[in-house]
This record gives structure tokens, sequence and C-alpha cells, in this order.
């Protein structure tokens, strides 16, 4: 295969990668962004096994050997397992399941990338630039292997397999740090090492110094991701994305392969942003995150303060308030998931909007408890993605807005985010459906939410609560509404 046929199919492959993370964005473009990524990893794979088997040529000289036939049995028969494996899990998994996959996915990657290091590094180093190799290897093991206990841990965590609760080792923080401060020092051990002591020269040191750090990175991605509770795990999950993508480029540097080596950047690029897009949501330093320690079941954190009596409504009241409204806005959140209840909101939707009443959703970039997590169950339960509005887009119509029906969710509208600097919520941005005429709250009791706070939009004169799930209660008032 000559080598230009190869730089132009990496090409094309980058470009549809990045086409689908374009896609990937918004949810009407998802699917063509999910395809386009489809499309490009399998150009990818194509030329890559074809290059394995014919040999790459440039200028005529050849670059790369081709294998012999039974190389491309070894390399299609495990590529087949995997593809029959992923499909079947891929089918299978419930929506709900869709991070501890992903989670398993990139230790996947992660394992891979320590795989290429030790078996390049048992090859030898090339003639030129032997330095840099090496720095690049043992880097790439290292994140590769943080990557793989650390996703395995973040995996077991998320299927309740293991105690989702923080592991608090004593000095947590100091042993990160001393296993960080041990891969320095050993990288610049293994890069400066003379030649003789590595083992393509016959040298045992290098080995040693390599299997030493690989122990340590293993360590420390399970210590890292077991000190971290249970619902700080998707912002871990999407930071082990991101250090999987850069394990990927190391590993890319490491073969020599340009289209790894863009494809890890765009992976570890994009899971970086999208750690911090969801640090910036929950108003949190990615620092506070990986110091793990956030989080309640219920349990209020700091003084509880007395925000005086709520008042309760019942779903005929609701049926009626609505049917009188011209304008109604929904804001879901985690009860919403919990209670499985996007169906029956979309059924009420559905004969609102029957009705002359005006609905839309509104929806906070961290409601629930993953990126984009109210999203997928409103388009699962197809509700019109042209009344699915950002945070950002709707904020400013509350005042306008007759009715507010806050299901599930708590955190994201809770207006002490807003108007105290002492709770542990301030600064975060939130909805600002308190602003609307009537705001009817679903949620089962007074318990808090996510982040352990009281929430006062509870308690004010315009609020009322309707207590129970909130999958029965939506489907009281579309009872009512008949
Ligand atoms: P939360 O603040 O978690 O509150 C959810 C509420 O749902 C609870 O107060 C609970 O009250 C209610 N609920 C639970 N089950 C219910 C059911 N079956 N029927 C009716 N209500 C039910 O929700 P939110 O507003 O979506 O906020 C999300 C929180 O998670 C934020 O603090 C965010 O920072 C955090 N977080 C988000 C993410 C991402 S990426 N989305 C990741 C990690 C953490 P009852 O118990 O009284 O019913």
């Amino acid at each position: 295969m000559s080598y230009s046929l190869q730089a132009g199919a990496f090409i094309l492959a980058g470009l549809l990668f990045i086409l689908a993370l374009a896609g990937l964005s918004k949810h009407e473009s998802s699917k063509r962004g999910n395809i386009l990524g489809s499309v490009g990893m399998g150009v990818a794979l194509v030329v890559t096994v074809l290059a394995t088997q014919l040999g790459v040529e440039s200028g005529g000289d050849e670059v790369a050997g081709g294998l012999p036939g039974w190389g491309l049995a070894a390399i299609l028969a495990p590529m087949l397992v995997g593809a029959g494996i992923g499909v079947f899990r891929a089918l299978r998994v419930e929506m709900t399941g869709m991070p501890e996959l992903i989670a398993l996915f990139h230790s996947f990657v992660g394992l891979a990338a320590v795989l290429v290091g030790w078996v390049s590094y048992l090859e030898g180093a090339p003639e030129v630039n032997a330095g840099l190799h090496y720095g690049e290897l043992f880097i790439g093991v290292f994140i590769g292997a943080v990557t793989f206990t650390g996703s395995i841990i973040a995996y077991l965590k998320l299927s309740a397999k293991m105690k989702s609760a923080p592991l608090a080792l004593p000095h947590h923080n100091l042993i990160n740090l001393a296993a960080i401060v041990a891969f320095v020092g050993l990288t610049v051990w293994f890069v400066i090492l003379p030649d003789a002591d590595h083992v393509g020269a016959g040298g045992t040191l290098g080995l040693v110094l390599l299997s030493a750090m690989t122990l340590i990175a293993l360590l420390l991605g399970l210590h890292l991701v077991a000190a971290i509770g249970g619902g700080d795990m998707p912002v871990v999950v999407s930071m082990l994305n991101s250090y999987s993508g850069w394990a990927a480029a190391a590993a890319g540097f490491t073969l020599n392969n340009d289209l790894l080596i863009i494809t890890g950047a765009l992976v570890g690029s994009s899971g970086a942003y999208l750690s911090y897009i969801m640090c910036k949501a929950m108003n949190r330093s990615f620092i506070s995150v990986i110091m793990g320690g956030f989080g309640s079941d219920g349990a209020v954190v700091g003084e509880a303060k007395d925000y005086g009596e709520h008042r309760e409504t019942n779903a005929a009241d609701v049926a009626d308030l609505l049917v009188n409204s011209s304008s109604v806005v929904i804001a879901p959140g985690y009860g919403m998931a919990v209670a499985q209840a996007q169906g029956a909101v979309a059924d009420l939707t559905s004969k609102l909007r029957a009705k002359g009443v005006d609905v839309r959703f509104a929806i906070h970039p961290v409601a629930g408890r993953l990126p984009g997590h109210m999203n997928v169950l409103l388009a699962e339960a197809k509700v019109p993605y042209d009344i699915v509005f950002e945070m950002d887009e709707i904020n400013d119509d509350f005042p306008e807005v007759d009715v507010v029906l806050v299901i599930g969710a708590n955190d994201t509208v809770n207006p002490a985010a807003l108007d105290d600097p002492s709770s542990p919520i301030a600064g975060m941005p939130v909805l600002h459906v308190w602003e609307a005429g009537q705001v009817v709250v679903f949620k089962r009791s007074m318990a808090t939410g996510y982040a352990g706070v009281q929430n006062p939009l509870f308690f004010n004169d315009n609020s009322a609560m309707l207590f129970g799930d909130a999958k029965t209660r939506v489907e009281d008032i579309v009872h009512a509404l008949q």
C-alpha cells in the first residue's frame, strides 16, 4: 500500500472524527455524529489492517513490512470476537448503565496503551532519538495503567459491585503526590539510563524501572478513584475518558501512527473539556472532585435553617392549574430518572399541548447524574427537541411563565445557590423557577438532593409540594385531565 494512500485515508478518518464530535454536541445532530464517527473508525481500521498486511511504501522504500498470511488471521480473529462482544453489550445495556459500560471501555484503552508500551520496549529502541522513544513509552504506560485500574474501580462503583462511598485512607492526597513524584523520578532515570542497561542491549535495569513504574501507576489508578464518592463518578469517568485519549496518543507516538495521535488528542481534549463543563456547572473545582468528599445521601450539610411552613397540593388541583395556564415549563431532575417518569411526562406534555397550553422544558447542565441525562430520557420518551431548552436559553423567560413543574429536581432549582454565600452550592448556576407565577414541586418528601442542602424554594408562597413518586403523580394528573 502506498504511503500517500494511507496518509489520505488517515486524514479522511481524522476529519470524520472531528465532524462526529461536532454532531454529538447537539441532540438534533447526535445520530449523524455517531454514524460519521463509526464510518471514520471503519476507514481507520481497514487501512491499518491493510497496511500491516501489505506493508507501506514511502518513495519506493518499504518502511513497514507486510505480515504473513496467518498475521491477518491473528488480527481479524480478536477483532471479530471483540466486535461481537461490543454489539452484544451495546444492544443490551440500559440507558442508566451507559456510564459503567463507558468506564469499562476506557479500561480496555488503558490496558492497550500499557501493552503497546511494553511490547515496544521489549522489541528494543530505534537507532535515532532513543531517549525520546523511551520518554513517550514510559509516559504512555503510566497514563494507560492509571486509566486501566481507575476505570475498573469506576465501573465497579457505578455498577454497585463495590461500595460507592469514598475510601478515605489517612493522608490519601499525600499518597497520590508521592506516587506522582516517584513516577517523575523514574521517568528521568529511565530516559537517561545508558543503552547497555536497556533490554534491547541485554540489560535488566530498564526492565526493573518500567515494572516498578507500571506497578505504581496501577496502584495509583486504584487509589485515586477508590477515594472518590459514587456521586462524583460521572466527572471521574469523563476525566478517565480524557486520560484514555492521552494514553492512546502516547501509543500513537510509540507506534509511529499519526491517526492514533490525532484520535487520542481529540478524545483527550474533548474529555478534559467535558470534565471542565461539568465542574463549572456544579461550581466545583476539578481538584475538589479529585480530592473527593462531596455529595450525600439526603443528610443536611451544615446548619439546618428554619424556612417556615411548606404548602401541599394534589393532582386534581395541579391539573386545574395547568389547563388554566397559557405557559408551562417543566424542570426535570434526578428524581424523574429514578421514577422513570419520562413517558408519563411526555404524555402530560402532549395532552396539555393539545389543549393549547405552551409547554417547554428547562434543562440544567448537571440535572440528573450524567451529562445529557435528562435530554436522553426525554428523547427516549419522544418529547420534541424544539421544546427542550438549555438553562441559558430559558432562564430569562421565567417571569412570563404561569406554572413551573419541578419534577424530581432539587439542587438545580435551589435559589440558595444565588442568595446564600454560606451554602455548599453557592455560586452554582441554577434555573430561576421561583420567578414564575406558580411552582409545583414533585418529590416524595422534604429530603435534600445530591448536595445535601435544604431548598428554600419549597417554602415560597408561590410554591406547592406534590408528594409521592413522580411517575404516579404525573399519571394522576394525566388521568385528571381526561
Ligand atoms: P437532586 O438535587 O439530586 O435531587 C433529586 C430529587 O429527586 C431529590 O430531592 C429527591 O427527593 C427526588 N426524588 C428521588 N426519587 C424520586 C421519585 N421516585 N419521585 C419523585 N422524586 C424523587 O437532583 P437535580 O436537581 O437533578 O440535581 C443534580 C445534582 O447531582 C446536582 O447537585 C449535581 O451537581 C449533581 N451531579 C450531577 C452530575 C451530572 S453530570 N448530571 C454528576 C454528578 C453529580 P425525595 O427523596 O424527597 O423524593
